[in-house]
């Protein structure tokens, strides 16, 4: 176990009482970028890991490192989320009573970029598969053994791009979508509850998003938008702390979601039609 002083001094450093740790922590997608981000701070504080991820010599590298860092215990587990078999196995430690899991992190996920009418139906429908349907049953497994113990937390990680539906990502931004629009429904139901259900937006991340979506040329992207993955990860935590149904990590981006959110949906259509061709 790790050492409470190594613990509690993250997690004061992030101005949070010692006493609100999370003992036990499922991450999906942490073989890198913001999932990977996520599992770096969590060891930090103390929380015992489950990485998922398809990369799994990636995860078993992280795993080592931190066990060895910070103490702490960290599971690694195999799992391609697009495919049913797999994650049906995911599920069942998410719904095993005596494995309690306090928070779980749906992070998994990739985009791409294009035309849908050029783009194979394939892809976009595995992009569906891990985006969408992985977080409604990870979600469902989950949830009734946290209601039971009344107590845990959920964290999806959409994006600002579920609320700016913009030509060139059509299906990632319809998948983002559904998280704001799932999260904000089950925030209500779960209120009361000792359980929490909290949504992160993050904007432009330096990670391997990018690449992985055939986006190769990023240089109409002002360098200030970047986030790196540290910060979306803390803010994100900070906000399941906080229990808020929606976090928007960075002050720049909250400034253009509360900017942009008087416009009528005609009009931001417009400027995003036009604001997304440029950037591609
Ligand atoms: N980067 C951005 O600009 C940005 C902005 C807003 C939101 N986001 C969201 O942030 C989340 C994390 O993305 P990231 O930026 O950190 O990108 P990333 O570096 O590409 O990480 C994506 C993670 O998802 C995992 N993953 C992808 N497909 C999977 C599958 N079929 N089964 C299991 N795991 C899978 C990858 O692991 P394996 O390949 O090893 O399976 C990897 O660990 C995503 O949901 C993304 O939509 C990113």
């Amino acid at each position: 176990m790790p050492s409470d002083s190594v613990a509690d001094t993250a997690r004061s450093a992030r101005g949070l009482p010692s006493s609100n740790r999370w003992k036990k922590v499922l991450i999906t997608g942490a073989s890198s970028g913001i999932g990977e981000a996520f599992a770096r701070q969590l060891a930090a504080e103390g929380s015992d890991l489950i990485l998922v991820a398809r990369g799994v010599e990636k995860l078993n590298e992280i795993a080592q490192e931190l066990e060895q860092s910070h103490g702490v215990q960290v599971k690694v587990c195999e799992a391609d989320l697009s495919a049913p078999v797999a994650r049906a196995a995911i599920e069942r430690l998410l719904a095993d009573p005596e494995l309690p899991i306090d928070l779980l992190i749906n992070n998994a996920g990739f985009g791409t970029n294009g035309d849908f009418s050029e783009l194979p139906i394939a892809r976009e429908e595995q992009e569906v598969q891990v985006n969408v349907v992985a977080v409604l049953r990870l979600t469902s497994a989950a949830l009734p053994a946290m209601l039971q113990r009344n107590s845990g937390a959920i964290l999806n990680v959409g994006s600002i791009a579920g609320l700016y539906p913009a030509p060139g990502s059509a299906t990632y931004c319809a998948t983002k979508a559904f998280l704001c629009s799932f999260g904000d429904s089950l925030f209500e139901e779960l209120r009361g509850t000792g359980v929490s259900m909290t949504t992160a937006l993050p904007g432009f991340t330096s990670t391997e998003f990018q690449k992985r979506s055939n986006w190769e040329d990023q240089r109409s992207v002002p360098k200030a938008a970047w986030l790196t993955a540290a910060k979306v990860a803390a803010d994100s935590l900070d906000g399941v702390s906080a229990r808020k149904a929606r976090v928007v990590p960075a002050l720049g981006y909250r400034a253009l979601v509360s900017a942009t959110a008087p416009l009528p949906p005609s009009t931001r259509r417009w400027i995003l039609g036009r604001g997304s061709r440029a950037l591609r």
